[in-house]
């Protein structure tokens, strides 16, 4: 039953830097209509700037980090993951730097009360909420991490934080990893997980958010190494996102300006995605020097150095840093794999994810509910859902079926119908060409190997 379609008509890019912010409107409603990320608290009114993801997004989310964990820790036998705790003492963000430093500057307008960033404000001397000139406050400090308590009574424990970055736990158990895993310099650890900042100024749908998660990687290396790492890993990082489909020309690496290099960084870059509002960070690549394992040997009194045997010296190794955003980057594969098409007078939407972010890579989908399509098609979904992420879906006409997983982003969908029955074939069907083949079951599962990575 091949698709009513089939005149492809020129594709409608939605891609390109959209001032008019219709492709995020999009996005938002078609996050929302097919279970990718949700407003969170719903029921109760939402809890603003916070987000669930739903059954689809939290398999693209998935994706995201695996494709992350198989670049960085699988294929690497220089890098090590851990898995650290998001709670920790104050004396972590002490040495860190972050008790006194991790703020934002806030600053009041005495007319309309609105509360703005300070360093966000295009004109320091006029608000932008109702024009009013001079009226703001002096700016006030506004520490972005957020504080709880250790134990059932509050104020009689001690202070913990929910962490803001997931870098630190790397750097506390730089010496544990060093001693267990029996890594040298240069060596990475790796983590994936969730953080937390209290920012004034959330927005843009998950771009910023007070909980979000992160993917970074200390890369520990001879002092005189640093360069020449800082360099290969902004050259591997940028390659990652063009790998996994986004445009090259909806990527670029901005080396930071002098002025806003952290004082112990010696060079830092962001790569950036072109969101409809302009360009945006997903990443930063920072070449740390060795403060970060200078201040927890200090703070701590622990050894944080690295004994070279064949130097015969200790020395702090210095840290190379890729960190990313994954919710960050799940919006960014969303925005560039959005698309339209025209097709016999429809509109088609598609998301061209790669196979390895697409939520689900195969979809099976019975022609029919008759008991003799049923079984047939349960043997098809058992043949492939062990090796991949596979959607069953038997209900509504097989038109709205395909366009509904044209806009989950699945790869492949293999139709089951009466004539399967005679001839123990199927009818596979391409995401992006809507073209169809006719597959025996038993080439279905080397079919779908060759064309799925
Ligand atoms: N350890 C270094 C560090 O945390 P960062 O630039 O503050 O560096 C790294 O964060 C990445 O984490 C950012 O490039 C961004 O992708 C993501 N990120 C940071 N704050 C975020 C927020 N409020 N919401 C979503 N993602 C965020």
């Amino acid at each position: 039953m091949p698709e009513r379609t089939v005149t492809a008509l020129p594709l409608v890019s939605m891609n390109a830097a959209d001032p008019t912010n219709t492709l995020m409107d999009k996005i938002v409603n078609l996050c929302k209509r097919r279970g990718v990320i949700f407003q969170s608290a719903d029921i109760y009114g939402g809890f603003r700037s916070t987000y669930d993801y739903g059954p689809i997004g939290s398999l693209i989310l998935r994706n995201v980090k695996d494709a992350w964990w198989k670049t960085m820790v699988q294929v690497r036998h220089d890098i090590v993951g851990i898995d650290a705790a998001i709670l920790s003492p104050s004396a972590v963000w002490e040495a860190s730097g972050h008790l006194e430093n991790f703020t934002d500057p806030l600053v009041d307008c005495k007319e309309c009360n609105e509360r703005f960033r300070e360093d966000q404000l295009d004109d320091p001397l006029s608000c932008p909420a109702c024009s009013a000139k001079n009226s703001f406050t002096e700016a006030r400090a506004f520490n972005l991490m957020f504080k709880t308590h250790a134990g059932p009574v509050e104020g009689s424990g001690h202070d913990v934080y929910l962490r803001p970055e997931t870098a630190q736990g790397m750097f506390t158990n730089f010496k544990l990893v060093l001693e267990t895993s029996r890594k040298k310099p240069p060596f990475g650890i790796a983590q994936i997980g969730k953080s937390f900042r209290n920012e004034i100024t959330p927005g843009n749908f998950v771009f910023r958010t007070r909980e979000f998660e992160q993917m970074e990687m200390e890369f520990f290396v001879p002092p005189e190494q640093a360069d020449k790492w800082y360099q290969y890993w902004c050259d591997q990082r940028m390659k990652w996102y063009v790998d996994l489909g986004i445009p090259e020309d909806q990527l670029r690496l901005r080396p930071h300006d002098q002025d806003e290099l952290s004082h112990y960084s010696s060079g830092t870059s962001d790569v950036e995605f072109l969101f409809p509002w302009g360009w945006g960070e997903l990443e930063g690549i920072a070449n740390r020097g060795d403060y970060d394992l200078r201040q927890h040997s200090e703070h701590s009194g622990e050894k944080l150095t690295y004994f070279d045997p064949d130097l015969g010296e200790h020395y702090f190794p210095h840290v190379i840093e890729p960190a990313a955003g994954a919710t960050r980057s799940m919006m960014a594969f969303l925005l560039a794999a959005y698309d339209e098409e025209t097709v016999n007078g429809e509109v088609r939407t598609v998301l061209r994810f790669d196979p390895q972010i697409a939520p689900y890579k195969i979809a099976v989908l019975p022609l029919s509910k008759k008991d003799t399509i049923t079984p047939l098609a349960n043997q098809v979904f058992d043949l492939v859902k062990e090796r991949w992420m596979t959607d069953y879906d038997e209900t509504q006409n097989i038109g709205k079926r395909y366009r509904r997983q044209d806009e989950l982003g699945t790869p492949y969908c293999v139709t089951i119908d009466f004539e399967t029955l005679e001839d123990q074939s199927v009818t596979v069907r391409d995401r992006d060409s809507m073209k169809q083949d006719r597959v025996s079951i038993d080439r279905l599962v080397e079919y779908l190997s060759e064309r799925l990575r």
